[in-house]
C-alpha cells in the first residue's frame, strides 16, 4: 500500500494544489478529507486556469478523486465546479462523495456572518462559507450529512428540527429574520437528487485500494497552523488539518499514512486574523504580495505576508508527522539582497524553539532571524537542482536543515513543468 498525504505546513495557501496535481497522474484515488469551500485551488492546465474549492485536484489525472467524509459540502458551489469542468471536457463521473460528509445548509451560511457580525473587532476572519457552523452541527449531532440529502424524509424531519433551533437563535439573539422551511426543502434535495450518482461509502473504496497495493493521494486542505487543536486557535479553521484529521476525514486508520509531504512557501502568509510572528508590514512585505499575487482565492483579501519562520515549520512537522517538504515560489526571491529565515523566538529575554499555545505569550516573541544571501537570476526556467544559483541552493539547504526534513519538490513557477523535482513522493 501506498498513501501520501499532502498537508499545508503554514497558514494554507501554500499551493498544495500544484503538489497533489503532480502526483495524482500516479494514484488511483486522490482523496480530499477535511475543510469546505473555504479552501481554493488554483489548477493551470495548458492555457486554462481552474479555481475549485471542493473538487479535488486529482479530478484532472487520478483514475478517481474522491470527497472524503470529513469535507463539509456546499451542495451549489460543488455542482457548478463540476457543471465548468464538464464544460471544459473533464470527464467529472470519476468524481465519488462519502455518504458520510455533511452539507453545509443555508443558516450554517447566516450563522457564520452573524457570529462575525457579534464579535466585532474580535472577528476570526472566516471565510464566511460556513464552515465553522457546520463543523458545529455536527459535533452537536444536528448535522445533515449527504445521504441525508438523499433520503426526502430524513431530510425533511431534520431540516424541520434544525430549522426551529436556528431560526429560535437568528431571531431571538441575533435580532435576523426567520428562514422559511419550503424553498431550502425543495432546493437541497434537489441537490442530492444531482450528487445521488456520485455518492457512496468512500472509506472502503480507498481501503480496498490500499489493499491492493494502488497508490492513495490525501488532500489535505488549509494548514496545520489553521488546526483546530494545533494551531493558532482561536484564530483557526474548525477541522483537522493534521494528517490525523486527514486519516479520520477519509476513514482509514492513521497507520496507513507513511507518508506526509508538508507544502510551504519560501516565505509565510496568512489570510484572516490571528498571530504572525514573522510579518511583515513594511516594503518588503508589499514587494513579496504584488510579485507573488498573494491575494484569496476564495475571498480576493490581499494576504498578510512575512518571513520564512521554520519555528512554525518544526511545530507543523511535529504534530502532522511531516516527512518530506514540497516548497513552492522560490523564484520570487530572484533580484532581492537578503532573505530572512526565523529560526527561534525571543520571549521575555529567553531564546525558545517552540510554537506558544497563549496568544498572549505569542504576542510577546520576536523572530530571531537569519540573513541569507539571495540572487539575481530568473530560475523560472530551472529543470533541475543544478540548473539554480548557490545562493538559491543554500536557502533550500538551510530551510531542509531548520526543519529537519528533505525537499523532495521546488516550484520555481505557476506551470505545472515549472517544479523540480528531487525525490519521486511515491518512492520515499
Ligand atoms: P473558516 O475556515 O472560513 O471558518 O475561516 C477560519 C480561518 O481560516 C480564517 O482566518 C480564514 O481566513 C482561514 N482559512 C480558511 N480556509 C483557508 C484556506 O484555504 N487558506 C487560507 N486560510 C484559510
Amino acid at each position: 500500500m501506498t498513501a501520501v498525504a499532502v498537508v499545508g505546513s503554514q497558514w494554507g495557501d501554500e499551493g498544495k494544489g500544484k503538489i497533489t496535481d503532480f502526483l495524482s497522474k500516479d494514484a488511483a484515488y486522490a482523496v480530499r478529507a477535511n475543510g469546505g469551500n473555504n479552501a481554493g485551488h488554483t489548477i493551470e492546465i495548458d492555457d486554462k486556469t481552474f479555481k475549485m474549492r471542493l473538487t479535488p485536484s486529482g479530478i484532472f489525472t487520478a483514475k478517481s478523486a474522491v470527497i472524503g467524509n470529513g469535507v463539509v459540502i456546499n451542495p451549489e458551489v460543488l455542482l457548478g465546479e463540476l457543471e465548468n469542468l464538464e464544460a471544459n471536457n473533464i470527464d467529472t463521473s470519476k468524481l465519488k462523495i462519502s455518504n458520510r460528509a455533511h452539507v453545509i445548509m443555508p443558516y450554517d451560511i447566516l450563522q457564520d456572518e452573524y457570529q462575525e457580525e457579534v464579535k466585532g473587532a474580535n472577528k476570526i476572519g472566516t471565510t464566511k462559507n460556513g464552515i465553522g457552523p457546520t463543523y458545529m452541527d455536527k459535533a452537536s449531532r444536528i448535522g445533515i450529512r449527504v445521504c441525508d440529502l438523499l433520503e426526502k424524509e430524513t431530510l425533511a424531519e431534520k431540516l424541520h428540527a434544525n430549522l426551529t433551533e436556528k431560526n429560535d437563535l437568528f431571531t431571538k439573539v441575533y435580532g435576523k429574520p426567520a428562514l422559511e422551511f419550503d424553498e431550502i426543502f425543495e432546493q437541497y434535495y434537489e441537490y442530492g437528487q444531482k450528487l445521488a450518482q456520485y455518492v457512496t461509502d468512500t472509506s472502503v473504496l480507498v481501503n480496498d485500494a490500499l489493499d491492493r497495493n494502488e497508490n492513495v493521494l490525501l488532500e489535505g486542505a488549509q494548514g496545520v497552523m489553521l488546526d483546530i487543536d494545533e494551531g493558532t486557535y482561536p484564530f483557526v479553521t474548525s477541522s483537522n488539518t493534521i494528517s490525523g484529521g486527514i486519516a479520520s476525514g477519509i476513514g482509514v486508520g492513521a497507520n496507513r499514512l507513511q507518508t506526509v509531504i508538508g507544502v510551504c512557501k519560501a516565505y509565510t502568509t496568512r489570510v484572516g486574523e490571528g498571530p504572525f510572528p514573522t510579518e511583515l508590514l513594511n516594503a518588503t512585505g508589499d514587494r513579496i504580495r504584488d510579485t507573488a499575487h498573494e491575494y484569496g482565492t476564495v475571498t480576493g483579501r490581499p494576504r498578510r505576508v512575512g518571513w520564512f519562520d521554520s519555528v512554525a515549520l518544526r511545530h507543523a512537522k511535529r504534530v502532522a508527522g511531516i516527512t518530506a517538504l514540497s516548497l513552492n515560489l522560490l523564484d520570487i526571491f530572484s533580484g532581492f539582497d537578503q532573505i530572512k529565515v526565523a529560526t527561534a523566538y525571543e520571549l521575555d529575554g529567553q531564546t525558545i524553539d517552540y510554537y506558544p499555545a497563549s496568544l498572549k505569550e505569542l504576542d510577546r516573541c520576536k523572530p530571531v532571524y537569519e540573513e541569507l544571501p539571495a540572487w539575481n537570476e530568473d530560475i523560472t526556467g530551472a529543470k533541475s537542482w543544478s540548473d539554480l544559483p548557490k545562493n538559491a541552493q543554500s536557502f533550500l539547504k538551510r530551510i531542509s536543515e531548520l526543519v529537519g526534513v528533505p525537499l523532495v519538490t521546488v516550484s520555481v513557477g505557476p506551470e505545472r513543468q515549472q517544479t523540480i523535482v528531487l525525490q519521486d513522493p511515491w518512492e520515499l
